[in-house]
């Protein structure tokens, strides 16, 4: 199959699963900035999405987005990997671009570990309850996301590991759009540098957003 056989299918189903995983990253960012200024509508947000049939098909299509995004990613490593030229004749350029997606797995696998890590800390607590039934440590938690994350984000520590994981998301977010922006071919001199400077100013914009939640979790605990 195209999509999969080739080196520029491959990189497309990239693009636009990771094209998807930016869009639910801005709509889970501004949902959560939300519980910096109120947490009776932020309850009120978590409440809505739930555990509701519309919110358990968006967490399995979000969930097949990641995957597609992960398998992918590793399947167009091997295939470089496999595909890079011995010896002298490699390129300055070519060890470029292999090191640049060598950092995007590397950063993506620390991406992942820090979504385990909040999956955790986040959705076993509050969705993942509710599927299964709460059980009584739990009860009253998964209806209160403002106090969960005020919980969660009274330890120091914590707040240090999810501050290191937005700065990865911050690298993986603007390489990878810098990278799709690529794939596509909009790489020209005027408007690939405008393009890498739109793509660094969102990545901070989404990444400052998830800080500021961390920051008032932590003060207000
Ligand atoms: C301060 C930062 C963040 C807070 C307070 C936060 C809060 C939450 C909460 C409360 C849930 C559970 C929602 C529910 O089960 O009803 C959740 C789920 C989730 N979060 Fe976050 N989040 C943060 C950052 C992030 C980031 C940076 C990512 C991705 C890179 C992320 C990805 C997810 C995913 C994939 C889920 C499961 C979604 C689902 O149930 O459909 N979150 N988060």
């Amino acid at each position: 199959m195209w999509l999969i056989d080739s080196s520029i299918g491959r990189k497309v189903i990239m693009s636009v699963t990771g094209l998807f995983l930016v869009l639910f990253l801005i709509f889970h960012m501004s949902m959560n900035v939300v519980a910096i200024f109120s947490s009776e509508t932020y309850n009120d947000i978590c409440n809505f999405l739930g555990a509701n049939w519309y919110a358990l098909a968006g967490t399995m299509v979000l969930a097949a987005g990641v995957v597609l995004h992960i398998v992918f990613a590793f399947l167009l490593s091997y295939r470089n990997y496999k595909a890079r030229p011995i010896g002298y004749s490699t390129q300055k350029n070519q060890k470029e671009v292999e090191g640049a997606s060598q950092n995007m797995l590397v950063l993506g696998i620390i991406v992942l570990m820090g979504l385990c890590m909040h999956l955790i800390h986040f959705w076993a607590k509050m969705q993942l309850q509710e599927i299964i039934g709460a059980t009584p440590e739990y009860e009253g938690q998964f209806t209160n996301g403002a106090e969960l994350i005020r919980i969660t984000f009274s330890n120091p520590y914590v707040c240090l590991a999810y501050i290191g994981w937005f700065i990865a998301i911050w690298f993986h977010l603007t390489h990878g759009i810098w990278s799709a922006f690529q794939s596509t071919g909009l790489n020209n001199k005027v408007w690939f540098p405008r393009l890498k400077m739109c793509a660094n100013i969102f990545s901070t914009i989404i990444v400052l957003g998830f800080t500021a939640v961390v920051i008032a979790g932590y003060i207000h605990s």
